[in-house]
């Protein structure tokens, strides 16, 4: 299985075409400016896309979270917020929406995914243990590391090549969780933290077989897994179209048995679940419920809010309904595919095959002459800013951050800018634009010098750090 090659990149080149389940009532206009005013907007920023304005910004690529558009049904459901402190009805039908879905038996709300690993890192992480996970993710790694954990990598070598065409590069590889389990003893391994899709390898999917085989192991050895189900929907369509057995299913069918093999999920909703903004911890366990529930109390809002506006919550009750539909993934991913297939065909370096969420351009294979300490993701995330407008992300070693314990750099092998593609927001003509400018930046390549970080906040440094052309 891992060796054949995706249904999904076939189909980028002989699909029949899909189009949006949808049709648009409302729009929204943009704004474009000269690249002059680009180019001292950037430097404003320090050349920081996380710095910009948005009105500065013409496509904004810069993340799928909390970016994508509602449906007319979820801003009627906000017109029935039920703004009540305690016990609001959004909150029952948000509890049901994630008990059918996911599968999860209790839920808390909170304002967004990051309070959730916050709670679930301070409930279950004593400090000194181990917390394997399918590649780190920035807050995720973080909130394990404020708890007292030290996070490994035991995603498959496969995920940290670009050029790898592995259906399934999110996959867990189990010797490496063997050999923890070996070396540390299982009781000092907090819980496996999964994944699906995995952000920072490019979106890409873990199988169902091998979170099967993960439940296996960790059953032998008492260790719980938890689940990051921020994409874990798109995760599901990947497993419908690559994997044996699971094209006649439905990604309903599909999520609920990826789910069943975990003990509980946090999840930022600001993704898959199609609100502005939302999260939540859904757990099978009563007493980490119960204490979950407590926390929530402390550091997010009342156990039946979780910071959320009751309208917010109804959003998100709505917005999980819509996400699981089959025909919703398929034309959300199918652009992302679009993308991917024009970028392709003109030879240009990005990660593959293409994963859920967003295009990851190759920064160290468009820029060889860079050296990583000259920053070449975030380079070229400041370059397609002053070719055509569009905002991207760095997600190479100015997300990596430093290693707590030395203080040194994280390197990571991969360093890629990411084009992340809302949901229900831009239509193909923008990802036309969005390509040829990509090859605009890629026919300059050779000239682009890199940057250097001026300045460099203590905690997730890619959001605030500032750089100056070297
Ligand atoms: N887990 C994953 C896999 C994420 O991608 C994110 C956020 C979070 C957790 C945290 O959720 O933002 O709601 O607090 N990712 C955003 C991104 C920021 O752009 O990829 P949050």
């Amino acid at each position: 299985m891992p060796n054949s090659t995706p249904k999904t990149m076939g189909q980028q080149f002989g699909r029949r075409s899909w189009a949006e389940p949808w049709k648009i009532k409302m729009v929204e206009p943009l704004n474009v400016i000269s690249r002059e005013e680009r180019e001292k907007a950037l430097i404003e920023a320090g050349f920081n896309t996380f710095l910009l304005r948005s009105e500065d910004v013409y496509i904004d690529l810069l993340t799928d979270s909390g970016t994508g558009a509602m449906s007319d049904r979820q801003w009627a459901g906000m017109m029935m917020g039920d703004e009540a402190y305690a016990g609001s009805r959004n909150f029952y039908h948000l509890e049901s929406a994630v008990q059918n879905i996911y599968g999860y038996k209790h839920i808390v709300p909170t304002h967004q995914g990051r309070g959730a690993e916050h709670l679930i890192s301070q409930a279950v992480i004593k400090k000194g243990q181990i917390v394997p996970g399918n590649m780190y993710f920035t807050t995720t790694r973080l909130h394990q590391e404020l708890a007292g954990g030290t996070f490994y990598d035991v995603i498959i070598d496969e995920a940290h090549d670009p050029a790898n065409m592995h259906p399934f590069k999110g996959n867990i590889d189990l010797d490496k969780v063997q050999a923890l389990i070996d070396k540390h003893g299982a009781g000092n391994i907090a819980y496996i933290s999964v994944a699906g899709t995995v952000n920072m390898a490019g979106g890409q999917p873990v199988s169902m077989a091998n979170i099967k085989a993960l439940r296996a192991l960790c059953d032998k050895h008492g260790i719980k897994i938890y689940l990051d189900a921020t994409r874990m929907m798109e995760n599901a369509y990947f497993i419908q179209d690559r994997e044996e057995g699971y094209a006649n299913k439905s990604i309903a069918e599909i999520l609920k048995e990826f789910c069943s093999y975990t003990d509980a999920a946090w999840m930022s909703a600001k993704k898959d679940n199609l609100v502005n903004i939302g999260g939540w911890l859904a757990v099978n366990d009563w007493t980490l419920f119960e204490e979950l529930r407590n926390l929530v109390v402390v550091y997010e809002g009342l156990h039946t809010y979780g910071g959320l506006a009751g309208r917010d919550l109804e959003a998100l009750a709505i917005g999980i309904e819509e996400s699981v539909k089959d025909e919703h993934i398929r034309s959300r991913i199918g652009q992302v595919l679009y993308l991917g297939e024009l970028l392709t065909n003109w030879n240009i370096p990005i990660v593959q095959p293409v994963g859920g969420h967003a295009i990851f351009l190759d920064a160290k294979a468009f820029y060889p002459h860079l050296k990583q300490i000259e920053f070449p993701a975030q380079t070229l995330a400041a370059e397609l800013y002053l070719d055509s407008g569009i905002r991207s992300m760095e997600r190479g070693i100015a997300s990596a951050g430093r290693d707590p314990k030395t203080g040194d750099h994280y390197y990571p092998k991969l360093e890629l800018t990411r084009l992340t593609i809302p949901r229900r927001v831009y239509t193909q003509a923008h990802m036309d634009v969005v390509a040829e400018s990509v090859k605009a930046v890629y026919d300059a390549r050779e000239s682009t010098r890199g940057l250097k970080m001026v300045y460099e906040p203590k905690y997730l440094r890619f959001f605030q750090a500032r750089f100056e052309r070297l």
